[in-house]
């Protein structure tokens, strides 16, 4: 059964990233998730906060995950020459967020997994955001939860509203982080330059919605090379991570 869910998932997967241009801002889903009703509670599923050697803040006294998505995307990075003298600036990430709370309390091991296996996916155009939402859709959950971007170079936003829920906004800023393990999958194929780091992000007062903290974990790609070197003056580099929402 789990093995269904699995194919179901790289089915819809492969099939739903059909070349969008962007992340569409709004999104209509045609069925209620029964996961996000009462289904699964996370009350006792906590993130990993160790990278086996280093470890982040762990969340402030009383707070709760509050929703668990698997973020699928981009992260942006900016070169000012092509040279290898300088190096490539972050400026942002874009990413879809699926709902991932079941398969985390089910099956912990798939879950560990999924950033790893659903970075092996290409999204067509080197973007991001699923347009097929029916093909996302399906009885074993993974329904798109959220979209992630940047509102600044230094802002980090989780838009949790969809039709699925309206969970709020979440204008996060970093507060703390922690390389990825030795061993987190580097990328895809020559792009393979190391997975980004393990975050802390805190809210900020332009939230809406209940997320006070979010981390990020158990990262695969999205690093850039590590000198500009016959880059060009913008880029993206693949990734998949672990978002957990925390209130
Ligand atoms: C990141 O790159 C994508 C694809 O090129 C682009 O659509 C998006 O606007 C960029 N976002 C940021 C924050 O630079
Ligand atoms: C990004 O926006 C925030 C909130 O408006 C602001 O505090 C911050 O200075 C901005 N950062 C940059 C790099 O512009
Ligand atoms: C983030 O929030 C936590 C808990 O409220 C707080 O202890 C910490 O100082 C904050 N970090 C930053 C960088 O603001
Ligand atoms: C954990 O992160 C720290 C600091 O970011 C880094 O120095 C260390 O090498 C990492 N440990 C492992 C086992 O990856």
């Amino acid at each position: 059964m789990m093995h269904d869910k699995f194919i179901i998932f790289m089915i819809t997967l492969a099939t739903a990233w059909a070349a969008p241009s962007s992340i569409p801002n709004s999104y209509n889903a045609p069925v209620q998730d029964q996961f996000l009703t009462t289904a699964c509670k996370a009350d006792d599923i906590s993130p990993p906060l160790s990278n086996g050697t280093a470890t982040l803040p762990a969340p402030p006294y009383g707070q709760k995950v509050l929703h668990l998505a698997v973020g699928r995307g981009t992260q942006n990075y900016t070169c000012d020459s092509s040279s290898s003298s300088t190096a490539p600036k972050a400026v942002g990430a874009l990413a879809v967020l699926y709902n991932a709370l079941c398969v985390a309390i089910d099956n912990p091991d798939l879950f560990n997994l999924l950033p790893d296996i659903s970075l092996q996916f290409s999204t067509p155009g080197g973007v991001s955001g699923p347009v097929s939402p029916p093909s996302i859709l399906n009885y074993q959950n993974l329904n798109v939860i959220g979209h992630h971007f940047f509102f600044n170079s230094t802002t980090p936003v989780f838009d949790l509203n969809t039709p699925n829920g309206m969970f709020g906004n979440a204008v996060m800023e970093k507060a703390d982080s922690v390389n990825a393990p030795h061993n987190a999958p580097k990328g895809q194929g020559s792009n393979a330059n190391g997975a980004v780091p393990w975050l802390l992000l805190n809210s900020t007062s332009a939230s809406t919605g209940p997320v006070k903290t979010v981390y990020r974990t158990m990262t695969a790609g999205g690093e850039p090379p590590a000198t500009c070197n016959g880059m060009p003056s913008s880029f993206t580099v693949e990734y998949a991570a672990h978002y957990w929402f925390l209130g």
